[in-house]
């Protein structure tokens, strides 16, 4: 299977994969080697086990002339493990919570809404170029204090540190960044305002918690992470939703299922459909497989997501398998070929660093909380569980919501699905573009 077919369709390629064992490993372009995980049991026991490591320094000093990655990202607490990794997410965890991101949730919806007003202007549209990329871009930025005229050269910078491209793209894109960042940081030292970044410089100078470096990288961290794959949760999610005249109608008869939605398009289609890096640091065994020091382990919340073992009919977009009713103790029984059952919700949900949810299991309808323990892994597991779900999510929910009410008569202006244009990068999955015409 070439790239460009992997980009359009991963999914053949991953279950072929798993029927062969939820740990495997394979041959990478290069002629290396690396264990890609799979299955979901195993997928979520590996993005919480201590002795898989996410510190790609330790990675790369052990491998002369290998490159580490960027250095305006390798200083940041996605690539750093416990205890270190603590320090450096603690700083920026208060900007995140669920109740700090409901504070945004009109800012949001006004970004929305204008991106709307100039599609409503016209007749046709691409909704990934002038809606997807420009809300979380937006949104971003604002909560960083990133102006106007500066967010054209940060999306780009971000796009080419994630595309596949020449190494020598990769690490001017990130010095670029990171350049950027530090004018950013020491501009706004002297005038802190009320964003995100102005609290944490002054978090950061009050207490003394971080180097300058890491704050610079935590800054980069934050505009980058969040919005690429936003887009694409926003862009995979509305070509779900126009191959599917029944799930428009209902969602726009009833927006209570929107956070539904949102979980069952990160759940069919993650953003992060190929990996996420691990290497062990000693021997371990997983799924059956030895895995030795030193060997890359990538975790495959797509593939894992489509575990049949765990999802029912896990190709096909379904909101009920988020929805809990009456009996949330009695979830479906899905039954995988040859492994044993595991189910959708196990009965005790479970907070993504392993705290109890305290509110108990969830019941009734879906709410932006936190992961339940039988989940999708599109927002990963353990420790480095995505800082910036909740954002994401209400996000990809008001841009849903705006979306559908805006144009009930939305429809896509592509001759076959076939013919849609995905883009190539190394780890995530999302569409270059998507026609549409807006009807009215
Ligand atoms: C971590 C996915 C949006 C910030 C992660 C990880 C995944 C992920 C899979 C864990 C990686 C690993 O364990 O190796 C996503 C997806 C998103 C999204 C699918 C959108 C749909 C955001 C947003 C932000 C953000 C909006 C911030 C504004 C971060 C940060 C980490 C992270 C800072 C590192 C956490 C740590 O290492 O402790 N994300 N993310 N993400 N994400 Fe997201």
């Amino acid at each position: 299977m070439d790239s460009a077919e992997f980009s359009r369709d991963p999914y053949p390629l991953l279950a072929a994969l798993r029927s062969r064992g939820p740990v495997q490993q394979v041959r990478t372009g290069n002629g290396r080697t690396t264990w890609v995980v799979t299955g979901w049991a195993e997928a979520r026991s590996a993005l919480a086990d201590a002795r898989l490591s996410k510190d790609t320094a330790r990675y790369f000093a052990d491998r002369p002339g290998k490159r580490n990655l960027a250095p305006a990202v390798s200083r940041t607490m996605l690539a750093t493990d416990p205890p270190h990794h603590g320090r450096l997410r603690k700083l920026a965890m208060k900007a995140f919570t669920p109740a700090a991101v409901a504070r945004l949730e009109p800012r949001i919806r006004a970004i929305a809404e204008e991106l709307a007003d100039a599609l409503a202007a016209r007749g046709s549209a691409d909704l990934v170029e002038e809606f997807a990329v420009p809300l979380p871009i937006a949104v971003i930025s604002e909560l960083l204090g990133v102006p106007e005229a500066d967010r054209a050269a940060v999306r780009r910078w971000s796009h080419d540190l994630f595309a596949a491209a020449a190494p020598d793209t990769v690490d001017r894109a990130s010095h670029a960044l990171g350049d950027y960042m530090t004018e950013l940081i020491a501009a706004r030292r002297q005038d802190l305002g009320d964003d995100v970044l102005s609290g944490l410089i002054a978090a950061r100078d009050e207490a003394d918690q971080l180097s300058e470096a890491e704050l610079v990288s935590l800054a980069v961290l934050l505009v980058v992470a969040g919005h690429e794959t936003t887009t694409h949760l926003i862009g995979n999610g509305m070509l779900a939703l126009l191959q599917d005249d029944a799930l428009r109608s209902r969602l726009r008869a009833d927006p209570g299922l929107l956070p539904a939605a949102v979980e069952e398009f990160l759940r069919h289609d993650a953003p992060i459909t190929l990996a996420t890096f691990r290497f062990a640091t000693e021997p371990i065994e997983l799924g059956g497989a030895r895995i030795g020091a030193g060997e890359v382990v990538l975790v495959s919340p797509g593939a894992a997501n489509r575990d049949p073992a765990q999802f029912s009919a896990p190709d096909e977009v379904r909101l009920d398998r988020h929805i809990r009713t009456a009996r949330p103790d009695r979830p479906e029984r899905p039954n995988g070929p040859g492994r044993p059952h595991r189910p959708e919700s196990p009965p005790r949900p479970e907070q993504p660093n392993g705290h109890q949810c305290p509110n108990g299991p969830q019941r009734g309808r879906h709410s932006e909380g936190p992961e339940r323990s039988g989940g999708h892994l599109s927002f990963g597991h353990g420790p480095h569980h995505c800082l910036g779900a909740p954002l994401a999510r209400v996000e990809a929910r008001i841009a849903f919501e705006v979306l559908l009410t805006r144009f009930p008569g939305i429809r896509p202006a592509v001759a076959s699905w076939d013919a849609l244009e995905w883009r190539r990068t190394r780890l995530m999955r999302g569409l270059a573009s998507l026609p549409v015409t807006l009807g009215r």
